[in-house]
């Protein structure tokens, strides 16, 4: 199954643990209207798991190679917490990074979950869809956030 296991991979825990996010997600949570992010990073927990016993199930390793995009982007979360410009204005970039973590993981999950129907794996198709739809979910609401409330007090500190 090494088309399901390169999949997986590029979303396996160790490539997509929280802690590796944990500095500029920290900022993000310090912010009130945030809050519901951090709900997600305790989903990632069930993400987790659920990935592990994907992998578990296919008798497959979750220890691979390093997902670049993902330390891409968590780069890129880095250098946007470090910018020197209004909070507000930081924000907004960071919500934008965030999404980007999760449009990645929709596309990782959603494709390992397609490959798992194929392969007539409906246990990890199912598991994954679960997953799936908790990041989708996710992203609608930074987007809520970001729309209501951060977007538009980054473009007045931007005037
Ligand atoms: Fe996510």
């Amino acid at each position: 199954m090494p088309l399901f296991t390169r999949c997986g991979i590029s979303i396996a825990p160790r490539s997509n643990s929280p802690k590796r996010c944990r500095g500029w997600l920290r900022r993000l949570l310090t912010r009130s209207w945030l809050r519901p992010f951090e709900e997600h990073l305790k989903q990632t927990k069930g993400h987790v798991e659920r990935l592990e016993k994907a992998f578990k199930r296919l008798d497959a390793s979750t220890r691979g190679e390093k997902c670049k995009a993902m330390e891409g982007l968590i780069e890129e979360g880095k250098s946007t917490l470090e910018l020197d410009a209004d909070d507000m204005v930081r924000d907004a970039l960071l919500i934008g990074v965030a999404q980007k973590v999760e449009h990645y993981e929709i596309a990782g999950y959603g494709t390992a979950r397609t490959f798992a129907q194929r392969l007539g794996e409906d246990n990890i198709a199912s598991l994954l869809e679960e997953t799936l739809e908790e990041e989708s979910e996710t992203d609608r609401k930074l987007t809520q956030i970001a729309e209501s409330a951060v977007n538009p007090d980054a473009e007045n500190q931007n005037d």
